[in-house]
């Protein structure tokens, strides 16, 4: 069933849906309980560490930045990349998840995967609303 869909889908609206219908989300690490997770706290301070060289200032890997609050909403070449309210949506997620390896942020030998707790995190500060 899971193949007839992901090659229905294909077909019917191409490479983009197929690599969205592709991740199992249920591999996802839980979202975290801290309450309150703001951008400005807890979340510019990771990807300050482990982003922003490639998606900052300097660089925009993906027409990417990550660097404010509202450059993270704009998102990249395929934004959205983060759904308000649905981690488990976001792109963005898949990516520092390492759902799929050819998504994997940062991508494989290019700096430490983020741990499962920081992609909770991540998760947590998006399910409430990513303020
Ligand atoms: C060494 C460089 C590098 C680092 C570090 C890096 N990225 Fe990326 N990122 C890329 C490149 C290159 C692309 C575009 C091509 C691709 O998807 O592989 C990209 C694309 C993306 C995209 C898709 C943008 C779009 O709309 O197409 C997201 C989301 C993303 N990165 C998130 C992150 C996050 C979050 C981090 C930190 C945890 C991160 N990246 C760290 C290089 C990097």
């Amino acid at each position: 069933m899971k193949t007839f869909r992901t090659a229905f889908l294909s077909l019917a609206v191409g490479s983009l849906t197929l690599a969205a219908a592709e991740v199992d989300v249920s591999k996802l690490p839980p979202p975290s309980s801290k309450k309150d997770l703001t951008y400005e706290n807890d979340i510019k301070p990771i990807f300050e560490k482990s982003c922003f060289k490639c998606h900052g200032p300097e660089k925009q890997k993906g027409k990417l930045r990550l660097d404010s609050l509202a450059a993270v909403f704009k998102g990249g070449e395929n934004a959205p990349n983060l759904i308000k309210g649905d981690s488990a949506k976001s792109t963005l997620v898949h990516s520092v998840a390492r759902l799929d390896p050819d998504e994997a942020m940062p991508p494989d030998g290019k700096g430490d995967p983020l741990t499962k707790e920081t992609v909770g995190l991540i998760r947590a500060w998006i399910d409430q609303g990513a303020k």
